[in-house]
């Protein structure tokens, strides 16, 4: 199978932890844009709930290309979240395949996608999910330390993530201090910190005005150029939706477009 990235093997890499492999840049990244890095075929998801079963996911088909900035759209219960968390290698489907790079999340033990998901796919949430009591600077710090990145690594990277977002004046300042849109700034920075390749964002401007949301996607389509990463969102802002290069909408589990 197919590897677009330098690092032949994400399990091979994480067991390497010398200063080569952690030099591998995002920059380095050779990058097939034709390959998906991810892709979803005839995924269901049900739940049982009490004597019953819901069926959340009814046969999703999808696929995300390298460097693209892909968004979900739908209604409040469609089952974004659901599917979000089923690409992200949290949960996995009742039936169908979803494959991330070259592994098949459908297949594989909790364990084994918990290493991918640590080294491939960062994460942001709506409610940021920043600590309170650290700066910044320490919730990235945060994030190198749990990736089991070298600490002689943390200082530049941090800089250079929270200069990413265009926080590097306000390194040292606690959430309380910053405005919501500076802290969903500080969640990218901190998701984007181990060098994933895939960034997945659950409604990230749900709680932001419009003027901070357009700062949000304009950081986005700052580290997919910067970073070389992919991002799936989910929105159900219109004008946010005008940014994506492609939109998947959902409507009752499937998608419509
Ligand atoms: N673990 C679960 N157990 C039972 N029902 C669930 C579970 N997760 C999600 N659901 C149900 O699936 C539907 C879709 O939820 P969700 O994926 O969160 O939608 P969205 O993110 O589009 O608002 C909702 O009706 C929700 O109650
Ligand atoms: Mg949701």
């Amino acid at each position: 199978m197919a590897s677009w990235f330098r690092k032949k093997s994400t399990l091979e890499a994480l067991s390497v932890d010398d200063e080569e492999s952690l030099s591998n840049s995002a920059s380095s990244r050779i990058i097939n844009p034709h390959l998906p890095v991810l892709t979803v075929r005839d995924v269901h998801r049900s739940f049982q709930v009490g004597g019953g079963q819901i069926d959340v996911l009814k046969g999703i088909e999808m696929e995300l290309r390298p460097l693209q900035l892909v968004m979900l759209k739908g209604r409040s219960g469609s089952g974004k979240t659901t599917l979000l968390n089923l690409i992200g290698g949290l949960d996995l489907p009742t039936n169908g395949e979803i494959v991330f790079q070259e592994h098949a999340f459908h297949h594989s033990s909790d364990d084994e996608r918990t290493l991918v998901r640590r080294k491939e796919i960062g994460f942001i949430f709506q409610s940021y999910a920043l600590m309170p009591l650290l700066s910044a600077w320490e919730n990235v710090e945060l994030a190198l330390r749990m990736a089991g990145t070298p600490r002689s690594q943390w200082k530049e990277r941090v800089h250079h993530c929270l200069d990413l977002v265009g926080l590097g004046k306000r390194m040292h300042h606690r959430p309380y201090e910053l405005s919501g849109g500076e802290q969903q700034r500080v969640a990218i920075a901190k998701a984007i910190a181990h060098r994933p390749s895939l960034i997945l964002a659950d409604e990230p401007t749900a709680e932001l005005d419009s003027q901070m949301g357009a700062q949000i996607m304009s950081v986005f389509r700052n580290i997919i150029a910067t970073e070389q990463v992919t991002i799936c969102m989910t929105t159900h802002d219109p004008t946010i939706l005008e940014d994506a290069d492609h939109v998947y909408e959902m409507v009752d589990g499937r998608f419509v477009t």
